[in-house]
């Protein structure tokens, strides 16, 4: 079984962990897109991991995990993500193959990154700063530098010369800041290709290879549908594609890789940086939502931006994406409420739609139409058995279920691997 999960609102729906629970057994865990802008959290035992880069399915004894070509890997976030795993026990050697089409995030990029955000001012986008947007930028423009650059010497010199000519120019004449010395530069990169050499590898071939011998492979989704740079609340979003489409271009696979697509579904919606939020509460109720459900970044830790279920946000995503399963997360974080709100529809200049708008302009305008659910009495917290969620508590994710034409897969009712009812 070849098996898609992917964030269906704005990130951090708990992508994490449902994938490290999902990955019991399977044979790779795969990432296509994105790069250390993502923090997927995973509570096994009760001990935290927050990973950036490295695949959720790490934690599992006999599961591969693939760094596909359609990520932006920064070389020293993924040497301190190797070294902070083996500290804690955790075997990272052959079961880890980066893709050598990967792009990478080099320091002038990450630096871009926060200019570009300084110079934006009200407009900021409200980025990670992790270099993401300058990266793929650079492999559009085809002056990216890619991992397997790192192990060859004489390539990277070439590209890295000529690259770093434009980017000391933009740095220093445009925005007036330090710019670059080649060889500092050229040292540290062919550094962290001795570094990673064993783990730079031809990606695509072993995917072929994985799919046409019939392996088991989960396809792990980083960011969210609302933050593609194609489908989301453009500019306000990533530089990648976190959707579907992404597994193909990220990995190299064709569409028939893919038996199954699972959107994880977080029982409210949250947001980290700028951009619309129709159903975002930004009072007391917000705050008492962010606190209740822990919502400070994973990466960055700034607080996330709460509000209510947005179908009018799951329902376009259930489109572009195709999805087959929904994991409802974090259910837990409703326990207690009297009543449930769910928007169904915007309002816009007077007029009802469903249909998600496309426009930003027309975005900021939409205001949310709620349908209220009622809560449940008895909390779901830490509950492993569908014979214990409380009517109400089904019922709210069998209509989430409903409304995206979707069967539930599993719902989620605390941050530990074990929190977790299988339904299907
Ligand atoms: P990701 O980026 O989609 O992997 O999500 P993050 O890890 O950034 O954010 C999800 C947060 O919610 C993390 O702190 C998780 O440990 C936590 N979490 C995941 N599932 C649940 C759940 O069902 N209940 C609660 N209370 N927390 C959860
Ligand atoms: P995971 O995988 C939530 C947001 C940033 C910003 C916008 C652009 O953990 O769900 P970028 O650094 O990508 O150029 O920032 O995208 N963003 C995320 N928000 N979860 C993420 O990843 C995110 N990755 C990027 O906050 O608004
Ligand atoms: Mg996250």
């Amino acid at each position: 079984m070849k098996v898609a999960v992917i964030g269906s609102q704005w990130g951090d729906e708990g992508k994490g962990k449902v994938v490290d629970f999902l990955a019991d057994g399977k044979d790779i865990v795969a990432r296509y897109s994105g790069g250390p802008n993502a923090g997927h959290t995973i509570v096994i035992d009760g001990k935290k991991f927050i990973l950036h880069l490295i695949p959720s399915g790490i934690f599992r004894k006999d599961t591969v995990c693939v760094m596909g070509n359609g990520m932006a890997v920064d070389p020293e976030s993924l040497i301190k993500e190797i070294e902070d795993l083996r500290g804690e026990g955790i075997y990272v050697g052959e079961n880890l193959l980066v893709s050598e089409s990967a792009h990478v995030i080099m320091p002038y990029n990450r630096l871009l990154d926060s200019l570009n955000e300084k110079i934006k001012g009200s407009k900021q986008i409200g980025t990670t700063r992790k270099g993401i947007g300058p990266t793929y930028a650079d492999k559009a423009s085809r002056i990216g530098i890619r991992m397997g650059d790192l192990i060859r010497e004489d390539v990277l010199k070439e590209k890295l010369e000529f690259i770093l000519k434009i980017k000391n120019l933009l740095i220093k004449e445009f925005f007036g800041e330090k710019g670059f010395s080649f060889n500092e530069l050229f040292e540290k990169a062919l550094s962290w290709g001795e570094r990673l050499k064993p783990f730079i590898t031809n990606t695509t071939s072993y995917m072929k290879k994985a799919v046409i011998e019939g392996k088991s492979i989960l396809y792990e989704g980083a960011q969210g549908t609302m933050l593609d740079i194609d489908h989301g609340t453009y500019p306000y979003v990533t530089s990648s594609n976190p959707t579907v489409g992404g597994i193909m271009t990220g990995l190299g696979v064709p569409p028939g890789a893919i038996d199954e697509v699972v959107a994880v579904v977080k029982a409210y919606t949250t947001r980290v940086g700028g951009g619309a939020f129709p159903t975002e509460e930004k009072g007391e109720f917000g705050c008492m939502l962010r606190e209740k459900g822990g919502e400070y970044g994973a990466t960055t830790g700034r607080p996330r931006r709460c509000g209510w279920l947005d179908l009018v946000v799951l329902k376009y995503a259930a489109w572009i994406n195709g999805f087959t399963k929904i994991a409802v997360t974090k259910l837990d974080v409703l326990d207690g409420f009297e009543k449930i709100k769910v928007c169904i529809a915007y309002e816009i200049d007077g007029e009802r739609t469903e249909e998600f708008p496309l426009n930003y302009s027309d975005l900021i305008r939409a205001k949310p139409v709620y349908l209220e659910l009622d809560g449940w009495k008895k909390p779901v917290k830490g509950v492993r058995k569908k014979e214990d969620l409380p009517k109400e508590a089904l019922n709210y994710v069998n209509f989430i279920a409903d409304n995206m034409n979707a069967e539930l897969l599993l719902v989620s009712t605390g941050a530990n691997r074990e929190h977790t009812v299988m339904f299907s």
